[in-house]
């Protein structure tokens, strides 16, 4: 019978303490802790004799790794050309996005073996799922209903196949911690074995992971180091577009994004990302401009709104949902200065749509150009978008990670883009096809586009 101990375990970062404490020391939250029976198994159980031994560099030949075509050029892409074979995919994302969907769709499509193991949805609800996403189904998938991990693996040792995908790992539960399914310690212990199996096997696997309210994967820090990539699933419920983020992945870059349309059967894969942008936005409203922001290590690009308009009380008023409003203030006063717009007698309402609250600078520039684009009522046309911080004497300031905010503005389908001209420099033109304008001034830019 294996010994067991409680420890208290932050549920945000996976700290362990063996006392209750009320503020997590790692990661500042705040009654995160939670008692957590652990077993332990006595240690000559897990002892190995390790049969590594140093190498030295010229020794290793680098072939490259096998990949596996997954038949979806979104997903492909997303993992760097294609599922490495031996490695763990963590796929993430709210509930209803489109996971299991997504999974499901590589089932069917592929003619690999495939094992699909659900602990969420009873084999009758992925059969109906199935039929409606496709009337081709991959005679060689096996479908399984399991949450034990003891079982999963020995299910896996037995069937030997080449894709494995787990949906989710917050319902797989080890036998060997006493914890409930979903705990910081058994998706730890759960994950770590199914890695040891995916390297021993050389299986591919995709496991499934829901994210918490704070929009980070649940057990964040214990799973996203140990898996091989970390795939996240990204939308908005007023538009029926995913985007699936690269935001690790040791076989690729973390730079792409791969774009699918929600339908009535299935996921689409959106090759062209303008055709979704263009099809939402067909009319040119003014008092819009389109930011390339960088939030986190993922770009993304936000619609800014501004409202100016005549002031009814005499006392003008400043509001900025998502925007700092002492930033906004200042920008304000340097559009009265610099570029002579009369907005101390306006009212000037602003808005960060999808109500993200951004601490980007870069936004500082579609925040001006939303503004002036309001004040003279002219529309920015939809496949502009800009990326820069205004300073105190109306200069454009370079702002960091310019190549990612271009690839990312050309891969959504814009044409043009405005940049600071300090970040002409650092720039390695040749790869992209977007239109990139350089400006210095927020005179220049104005004049560019409301000529
Ligand atoms: P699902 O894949 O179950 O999400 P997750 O596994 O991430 O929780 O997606 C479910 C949502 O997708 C649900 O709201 C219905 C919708 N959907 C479609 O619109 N069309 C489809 O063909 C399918 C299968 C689902
Ligand atoms: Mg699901």
């Amino acid at each position: 019978m294996a010994k067991s101990k409680t420890i208290y375990i932050c549920q945000n970062c996976g700290t362990q303490s063996p006392k209750w404490v009320g503020r997590c020391t790692a990661c500042n939250e705040w009654n995160t802790f939670v008692e957590e029976i652990v077993s332990t198994q006595p240690k000559s159980t897990q002892l190995r004799v390790s049969v590594a031994k140093p190498v030295l560099f010229s020794e290793i030949s680098a072939s490259e790794a096998m990949r596996i075509d997954l038949k979806n050029d979104e997903l492909n892409r997303v993992l760097g050309g294609g599922l490495v074979q031996g490695s763990i995919v963590l796929v993430g994302g709210e509930p209803g996005i489109g996971k299991s969907t997504l999974m499901l769709q590589i089932s069917l499509l592929l003619e690999n073996n495939i094992l699909y193991i659900s602990g969420e949805e009873s084999l009758q609800q992925i059969k109906l799922r199935a039929e409606r996403i496709s009337t081709k189904q991959n005679k060689n998938t096996l479908v399984l209903n399991e949450t034990s991990l003891e079982s999963i693996i020995q299910h896996i040792k037995e069937i030997k196949p080449e894709i494995v995908i787990i949906d989710s790992i917050q319902t797989v539960q080890t036998e060997m911690i006493e914890s409930s399914p979903g705990s910081v310690s058994q998706v730890r212990e759960c994950t770590s074995q199914i890695m040891k199996l995916a390297k021993e096997s050389n299986t591919s696997i995709f496991i499934v992971g829901h994210i918490n309210k704070d929009g980070n994967l649940a057990g964040p820090k214990v799973m996203e180091h140990m898996v091989d990539t970390v795939l996240q699933f990204e939308g908005d419920n007023n538009y029926n577009y995913r985007i699936l983020r690269t935001l690790k992945n040791r076989f690729g870059s973390t730079s792409e994004l791969g774009i699918f349309e929600m339908q009535n059967n299935g996921l689409r894969e959106v090759s062209n990302p303008s055709e979704l942008m263009l099809s939402d936005n067909n009319s040119s409203v003014s008092g819009t401009a389109v930011a390339a922001t960088i939030e986190g290590l993922r770009p993304l690009l936000i619609e800014i709104q501004a409202l100016v308009s005549h002031s009814a009380y005499g006392n003008p008023q400043r509001s900025a949902t998502g925007y700092d409003l002492r930033r906004l203030s200042m920008l304000l006063a340097v559009l009265e200065k610099i570029g002579g717009l009369k907005l101390s007698i306006k009212d000037v309402f602003l808005n960060v749509v999808g109500g993200i609250k951004i601490n980007d600078p870069a936004i500082d520039l579609a925040v001006v150009c939303s503004i002036v684009s309001s004040t003279l009522n002219l529309p920015i046309d939809r496949q502009t978008c800009v990326a820069g911080e205004v300073g105190l004497t109306g200069e454009i300031r370079p702002v960091n990670k310019i190549e990612q905010r271009i690839i990312e503005a050309e891969k959504l389908g814009f044409t043009r883009i405005f940049v600071s001209s300090q970040n002409k420099k650092s720039l390695n033109l040749k790869k992209v096809n977007i239109n990139v304008v350089f400006v210095s001034k927020i005179t220049e830019i104005l004049q560019l586009l409301f000529k």
